[in-house]
């Protein structure tokens, strides 16, 4: 395996998730999105950033319904320091979704408010169809209930970074899903 010979990077305990597990899983839920949407003119992907980049990266190159990407930018907290809970668009589409096919893209659903804010957020602009897929999720750490359509794993209530996923901007690029020294953000 491709992590065994590398050192670990000192901030990472542990490694929840390696990287060819992960790899398995992306080629699953592609299987399951194409055959989902075999019968799709199109389906437009939108990637939330900046966690979900590199996930969107490797979903889109495995999938072979057509299909195009766009981003958007959220930010779960509010104009303060402390995290409000609120939820806020940093950065919107660059198109118009009315009567196309949505497939929001997410690194990783934590509380749920994030995706609970689009689904809200984009009902209003009358697209044929709104699902969502997650590399990640933390259902302990739930404050509302959101359905995710595609899930790649259920994760425990744990500091993960790697594979978009970061700690202060930092570890975004490493291949899997590690679990980060409480030391570093204690
Ligand atoms: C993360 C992640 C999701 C959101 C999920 O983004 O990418 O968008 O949090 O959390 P929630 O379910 O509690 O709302 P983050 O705000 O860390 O920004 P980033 O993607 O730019 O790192």
């Amino acid at each position: 395996m491709l992590e065994a010979s590398m050192k670990l990077h000192t901030d990472i305990e542990r490694i929840l998730i390696d990287a060819e597990t992960i790899q398995r899983r992306i080629d699953e839920l592609a299987t399951q999105v194409d055959a989902d949407y075999a019968d799709v003119d199109e389906l437009l992907l939108v990637g939330i950033l900046k966690g979900a980049f590199i996930f969107m990266a490797d979903l889109t190159r495995r999938l072979h319904v057509p299909h195009v990407v766009d981003f958007m930018a959220l930010s779960t907290y509010g104009p303060g320091v402390e995290a409000s809970g609120a939820v806020r668009i940093v950065m919107d589409l660059r198109q118009s979704i009315a009567g196309r096919h949505v497939l929001i893209v997410e690194d990783i659903v934590d509380t749920g408010l994030t995706l609970d804010y689009l689904y809200h957020t984009l009902e209003s602009r009358r697209m044929a169809s709104l699902r969502s897929c997650a590399l990640l999720s933390k259902a302990d750490q739930r404050k509302v209930e959101v359905h995710i359509n595609y899930l790649g794993f259920e994760i425990p209530d744990v500091w993960v970074v790697g594979y978009g996923l970061d700690y202060a901007d930092r570890h975004r690029t490493l291949p899997y899903i590690g679990v980060l020294r409480a030391e570093v953000y204690r």
